[in-house]
């Protein structure tokens, strides 16, 4: 039978994993601690079912055997995290050399079995003495991760040629500086303004250090979780504010980082309420060097915005909630399961917007995903029956085929996640692998949207 979406060649297959949340081994073969397993430590109540980092799926012991299992389901690409705590604990100083080797192993096998290593430097896991030095806040901090970042190039460089600089870099400004759900559980809009703004810094330091190394077909971007922003109505209040979360929550990283600009509209906010961070002279200039190569796109929602209704109290502290509120819309499609609004046209909107206001820069689906929660409800005859997330995947993906078919620079398709893993404040509430996990004997069972990647995947289409 002819196909009906049938997808570029090389078009790359595949899933998205992060050292904190698969590889458990937390305290073994001289790992530091990160802002996890710290903060785990002492509030372990904060945690879902009070379950913590230091199990998970394992990874750091079954590496062989998951990567024959993601070569079985079509796998041609895989993303992984480098845990800069394991690398080089503390944040500075020496390569753990168990932890040069353990990455080395898994590159490897990945290489072995032709799957592409897709390296991520940093997803969410700050060291705890980098931390304790102020995280994103400290200038000192930025560039030890520089060097952490050229560790990896000379140690891994030969071998790995995709990048990224961070996964979702917003979410540890949001979770641990503005809304209460990360370590160091801050609230204050200016300090969550300099992490942001460091974090760029940061990217671009890493990226000045790759181009340095010239690694043979290397290439270096970053990942973002783009939530396209949809206005309530048409009339100008709703316009403007869903222009505004666009800018807070999409362009302040996408703008710096594709373009090498910050975004005029949201300096200016800033400066009108005091918000701007600490500059140094020489980052413009560093920022606009230094953009992505490669923009790996994490979708899982969009956000609906509407005009505030109440205004906000002038004399309280500055927050983004002032510009505009969220909106429920009427009939709008709703994950059951885990409470995120579906909505697949959203894949296609934001290529279209890559493709016209970002030089088309090369780009690919690194996240989407079903979180299903009590996915064990749904297991059959051993296997779990999660059609609910073949019609996710093959709806995401119809759109990704037609923003491909108007010209976009769309590459590929990595799902979050390979495997049911644990995942921050949720812990294993939410499961979103092509495998199940079984925690307690680390077993893995191929759930049906496992059988179904893997045709998509060999026929490189449906
Ligand atoms: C993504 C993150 O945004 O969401 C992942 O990059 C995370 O690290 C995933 O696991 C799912 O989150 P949750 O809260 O539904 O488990």
């Amino acid at each position: 039978m002819a196909l009906q979406y049938t997808f570029p060649e090389d078009f790359w297959w595949g899933s998205a994993t992060s050292a904190t949340q698969i590889e458990g081994a937390a305290s073994e073969d001289g790992k530091g601690l990160n802002i996890w397993d710290y903060w785990y430590s002492k509030e372990p109540n904060r945690f879902f079912n009070g379950v913590g980092p230091e199990t998970t799926s394992d990874f750091y012991h079954t590496y062989k055997e998951d990567i024959q299992r993601m070569k079985d389901i079509g796998h041609n690409s895989f993303r992984f995290s480098i845990s800069w705590a394991r690398l080089i604990p503390g944040g500075e100083g020496d390569v753990n050399e168990e932890a040069a080797a353990f990455y080395h192993r898994v590159i490897d096998e990945l290489l072995a079995q032709d799957i592409e290593p897709f390296a991520n430097l940093f997803h969410f896991d700050m060291p705890l003495e980098m931390q304790e030095k102020g995280g994103w806040e400290s200038r000192e901090v930025v560039d030890a991760y520089a060097v952490f970042a050229e560790k990896c190039f000379e140690l891994f460089g030969e071998k790995v040629q995709k990048w990224f600089t961070f996964n979702e870099p917003i979410v540890p400004v949001e979770g641990g500086y503005l809304y209460d759900f990360h370590y160091p559980n801050v609230v204050d809009f200016k300090r969550a303004v300099q992490v942001a703004y460091h974090t760029i810094i940061a990217h671009a330091k890493a990226v000045e250090v790759f181009k340095k190394r010239s690694i043979p077909n290397g290439k270096i971007g970053t990942i973002l979780n783009l939530t396209p922003s949809y206005p309530r109505s048409q009339n100008p209040a709703d316009l403007r504010a869903s222009r505004i979360a666009d800018l807070f929550f999409n362009r302040s990283f996408l703008d710096p980082m594709v373009k090498g600009e910050f975004p005029e509209e949201l300096t200016a906010i800033l400066r009108e309420h005091g918000q701007l961070p600490e500059m140094l002279e020489g980052d413009k200039e560093l920022v606009k060097r230094n953009t992505a190569e490669l923009l790996g796109v994490n979708y899982y929602q969009p956000r609906r915005v509407k005009a505030k209704e109440h205004l906000p109290n002038p004399y309280g502290p500055f927050m983004l909630d002032w510009y505009f509120d969220l909106y429920e819309m009427p009939g709008r499609k709703m994950n059951p399961y885990r409470g995120w609004e579906i909505y697949e046209k959203g894949v296609y909107d934001i290529m279209i917007n890559l493709r016209d206001n970002y030089g088309n820069i090369e780009s690919f689906i690194s996240e989407n995903g079903m979180g299903v929660q009590d996915e064990e409800r749904f297991m059959e005859n051993g296997q779990i029956q999660d059609d609910y997330r073949i019609d996710f995947i093959r709806e995401h993906l119809k759109w990704l085929h037609r923003a491909i078919q108007e010209g976009c620079n769309a590459k590929g398709y990595h799902l979050w996640s390979f495997m049911d893993n644990w995942s921050w404040m949720n812990a294993y509430k939410n499961r979103y692998g092509f495998f199940s996990v079984n925690i307690e004997t680390q077993e893995r069972t191929p759930k049906k949207s496992a059988g179904w990647i893997t045709e998509v995947s060999k026929n490189n289409g449906f």
